[in-house]
């Protein structure tokens, strides 16, 4: 197939070739075969095994792909052993210090920092487009009360395609594409907020295009026809730091999902919706609103950390301690580094003393210190603060992977468009199969 898909501005660092020394022996069946090596920019290496199958009839097996690199990918690095996170080379601390969340999407989708003009252009663009159709509020009205705003997300999300049916094509000059892209940033977060007041009873808010990204989305979910919201700085800052924090994080699961389902061919709004869809899970995104769920339950059975953290620990109970644990971080997430000072900040400046949070701060301290949880380096992660940070700023829980969403948007059309610009075939893992062999057909009647 011939991609006219062009981006322009795209600077980003290209990969090193492999230094031509740089083999991997493998010895199968008594025959040696040499795979390539690949070398990132920051000296990770792989096993190149794309001709794998066809040299050795062999393919690897990697449940959860837990040793499988999927791309090669110039958007965001990170070191799990060292607690390292950049964005386009760019460290997260610096980043969520003095960024705003519109220049980190550019950062993201565009590959470089916006020069002024650029990021003017990409904020009125975004600004124009913060209007849904007014017929997709027709589909609010079929969803139960108390619906999840994130299965409604995931939905309405998928539903713009066919609102955009010009869309379907991701093959098409940049311009057009780009046009898709601002709609999403512009339109989430009004879909976002609209979801919140559908579920709660509340009469839907429009945006008001005078304000800022973040301020906007607090105005649609806050803001009443009878109730005028004034932004507080403290909150709006809290807000695009976290969603900076959440904008993109390599090849997790709702990325490689976002990739997966755009590698297909299949269009922008869908392969986010899908995105939305696996960020939901408890295991995922789906963990900020089960940390709070947890921190609740614990209160609510009388606040015996010791007897929860045992329970984590019990292999024959399912319980594990939410926001504990990551795949790839395996020191501290550098963003819960981060997040837990802004929470901090937060709290002290609205004045708010949550009883959930003592207990949050007694498990981490139990449990830091348990030989469990030492030895299997499970440290808490970005979900274990962002949600008190939510719920303090008064987003409700069901609300919270709906934010991470939000944050995670950029960082998602990031890596669709690489990996529509590298020309990535369709992803379609092998398995090995372990069912029955061979068997004949047995007729209903003489199966007893
Ligand atoms: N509580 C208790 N035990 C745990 C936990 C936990 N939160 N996380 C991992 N373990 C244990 C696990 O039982 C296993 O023990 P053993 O070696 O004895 O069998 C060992 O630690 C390794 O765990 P794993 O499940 O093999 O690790 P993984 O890399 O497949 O899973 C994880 C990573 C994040 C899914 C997992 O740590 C977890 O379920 N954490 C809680 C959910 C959570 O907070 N998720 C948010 C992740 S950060 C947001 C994001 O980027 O998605």
């Amino acid at each position: 197939m011939t991609r006219t898909y062009i981006a322009p501005n795209f600077q980003g660092t290209l990969f090193r070739n492999p230094p031509m020394s740089e083999t991997a022996k493998l010895i199968l069946d008594g025959k040696e075969y040499e795979l390539p090596v690949v070398v990132g920019s920051e000296n990770e290496k792989a096993i190149d095994i794309t001709k794998l199958r066809d040299i050795t009839g062999y393919v690897t097996l990697d449940s959860g792909y837990k040793n499988t690199g999927a791309t090669k990918s110039n958007i965001t690095f990170l070191d799990g052993e060292t607690g390292i996170l950049w964005y386009r080379g760019y460290p997260i601390e610096q980043i969520a210090e003095y960024a705003t969340f519109l220049e980190v999407a550019y950062l993201l989708i565009y590959g470089e920092l916006p020069t002024e003009k650029e990021l003017n252009y990409f904020t009125s663009s975004i600004r124009n487009h913060t209007l849904v159709h007014e017929d997709m509020k027709r589909f609010y009205e079929a969803y139960p009360t108390g619906a999840h705003p994130m299965g409604v997300l995931s939905s309405m999300i998928a539903s713009m395609s066919t609102f955009y049916p010009e869309s379907l094509n991701p093959n098409r000059p940049f311009k057009d594409i780009e046009l898709t892209m601002h709609r999403l940033m512009a339109k989430m977060p009004t879909l976002a907020a609209q979801a919140h007041k559908v579920s709660i009873g509340h009469p839907i808010m429009y945006p008001k295009n005078s304000y800022s990204y973040t301020e906007n989305f607090l105005h649609m979910m806050f803001a009443l026809p009878t109730f005028d919201y004034e932004v507080d700085p403290v909150v709006d800052d809290a807000l695009n730091k976290l969603l900076i924090l959440h904008a993109d994080h390599e090849q997790n699961c709702s990325t490689s999902t976002v990739r997966m389902v755009g590698s297909s061919q299949s269009n922008l709004y869908s392969s986010i919706s899908a995105g939305i869809a696996a960020l939901w899970g408890p295991l995922h995104g789906g963990a900020n609103q089960a940390v709070i769920e947890m921190l609740e339950r614990i209160k609510a059975d009388g606040g015996d950390v010791a007897k929860w953290v045992a329970k984590a620990k019990d292999k024959n109970d399912s319980f594990r301690l939410m926001g504990f644990g990551h795949r790839v971080y395996k020191n501290f997430d550098p963003r819960a580094k981060i997040i837990k000072k802004a929470c901090d900040d937060v709290l002290n400046k609205l004045g708010i003393h949550d009883p959930v949070l003592d207990i949050a701060k007694q498990l981490e301290e139990v449990a830091l210190k348990d030989e469990y949880f030492v030895e299997r380096k499970l440290y808490p992660n970005v979900d274990f603060y962002s949600g008190i940070i939510y719920r303090a700023i008064g987003i409700p829980t069901e609300m919270f992977t709906v934010m991470f969403a939000l944050g995670r948007l950029p960082g998602w059309i990031a890596q669709w468009k690489e990996m529509i610009e590298q020309g990535e075939p369709i992803g379609r893992p092998r398995q090995i199969y372990t069912g029955a062999n061979l068997r004949d057909y047995v007729p209903l009647a003489k199966r007893g």
